[in-house]
């Protein structure tokens, strides 16, 4: 179990169903030897008392901005700044929006502004109310200025709805926490990483195009991944709408050939990690003006196969010394990247079921298998960011180079 003894973190509950989950969260830090102080917004009191989180934390519970007790013993400024990470959860979305808009009109925002340590937020609210563009707004605007985010997850909300909006477990919370707190290695500075991320676009006319639900969330994620790890990390991304990860060097195409085109004008490279879900086929001939449907029967689309990226740049002079490819099935799902480990010649793939039930498309969540020559490890349900931190350090251990034993 990773100590945190030393550390000490101020937890801001927000006002949501989900604050009950910070009982479990506190007692999760305390029991690694966090420090932790607590200030509850006027929100959160209705939902968790002041005095069953005293009783945990050990320590008295910051409820007003105006208290003046709490200003002679310690100022807002003061408590915000003594703590190493300042976490919030639950995330409302007033809480977020207030963080985005840089506003401080009560203890719980004032210390987030006034702060100059890290901030993680743990999101959670309606799922509409998450999707919303004012939230997603303030979302990008939050990562933009560094905050740190775990979840939202997927799954049934308090108020019945399904999808995007619960707050991650305490679990996943916590080891948020201790990847911000722990420093750690940088095994892969001095290394290049190249990772093609999200669907390919290929025109049928220039209003019309063919692709696919991918998402890009797992290659960004191995993007940030691999810039934590100390990477030069350059990311070939087909069309999303996510935020650049801070650092990674973001290179913008659109069809399967100029993903190849750059790919290859980014080779030599160390490790290369082909995430993108690319478009088999292409239009053979795209019409330089849009097809009118003028009566008649409709055009029949002549298709031709893209390159395989992947397979061109294993097999290429300028191989990286680690290529990694992903197989999105939806049944035999090992079976078929085992064989995929073959044709495509690269030295691990990692499988995932893509079938609509498990949600992986646009999820935040991923169970995947690795492929190897070796055989096939199976991991549990992570999401996607623990999926590429685990990746991107089995890459780098891979990387090393090994000690000679001596004879
Ligand atoms: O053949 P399939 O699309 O299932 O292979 C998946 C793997 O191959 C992924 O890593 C994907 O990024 C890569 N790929 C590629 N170029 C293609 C097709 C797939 O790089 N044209």
């Amino acid at each position: 179990m990773t100590s945190l003894a030393g550390k000490s973190v101020l937890l801001i509950v927000g006002g949501g169903i989900a604050a009950y989950k910070v009982h479990e969260l506190v007692r999760l830090l305390k029991t690694r030897g966090a420090g932790v102080r607590i200030i509850l917004t006027k929100a959160a009191e209705q939902f968790v008392t002041p005095l069953s989180l005293a009783s945990l934390s050990g320590e008295r519970v910051y409820t007003s901005l105006f208290s003046l007790t709490d200003e002679v013993e310690m100022g807002h400024i003061q408590l915000s700044r003594a703590a190493d990470l300042l976490v919030v959860a639950p995330a409302t979305a007033d809480l977020m929006a207030k963080m985005a808009n840089g506003l401080a009109d009560d203890l719980a925002s004032t210390a987030l502004l006034a702060t100059d340590k890290p901030v993680l937020i743990a999101p959670a609210m309606n799922v509409r109310m998450w999707r919303h563009p004012a939230t997603q707004r303030n979302v990008d605007i939050l990562r933009r200025d560094g905050i740190n985010i775990v979840g939202p997850n997927d799954g049934e909300m308090a108020c019945g709805e399904f999808g995007p909006g619960r707050m991650a477990e305490p679990g996943e919370i916590v080891s948020s926490i201790i990847a911000m707190l722990t420093p750690r290695a940088q095994p892969l500075v001095g290394k290049k990483v190249v990772i093609t991320a999200g669907p390919t676009r290929e025109p049928i006319d220039p209003v019309r195009y063919i692709s696919n639900h991918s998402s890009g969330k797992q290659g960004y994620a191995l993007a940030r991944a691999a810039m934590e790890l100390g990477a030069e990390t350059i990311l070939i991304s087909g069309p999303v709408s996510l935020p650049i990860p801070p650092g990674v060097q973001m290179m913008p195409v659109e069809t399967a050939r100029e993903m190849l085109e750059t790919c290859e004008s980014e080779m030599p490279a160390d490790i290369a990690i082909f995430t993108a879900a690319v478009a088999d086929w292409r239009v053979a001939v795209d019409s330089p003006e849009k097809l009118k449907k003028a009566g008649g029967a409709p055009p029949s689309l002549t298709l031709t196969e893209n390159p395989d990226i992947l397979a061109t740049i294993s097999r290429s002079a300028n191989r990286p010394q680690i290529v990694v490819g992903f197989a999105a099935e939806t049944e035999h799902v090992t079976e078929h990247a085992a064989q995929k480990l073959k044709s495509k010649g690269c030295d691990l793939i990692i499988a995932n079921d893509v079938s609509k039930e498990t949600g992986v498309f646009g999820g935040d969540r991923n169970t995947v298998h690795l492929v190897s020559a070796t055989g096939v490890e199976d991991w549990p349900s992570m999401s996607k960011d623990e999926v590429a931190g685990k990746l991107m350090e089995r890459l780098a251990h891979m990387l090393a180079p090994q000690h000679k034993v001596p004879k």
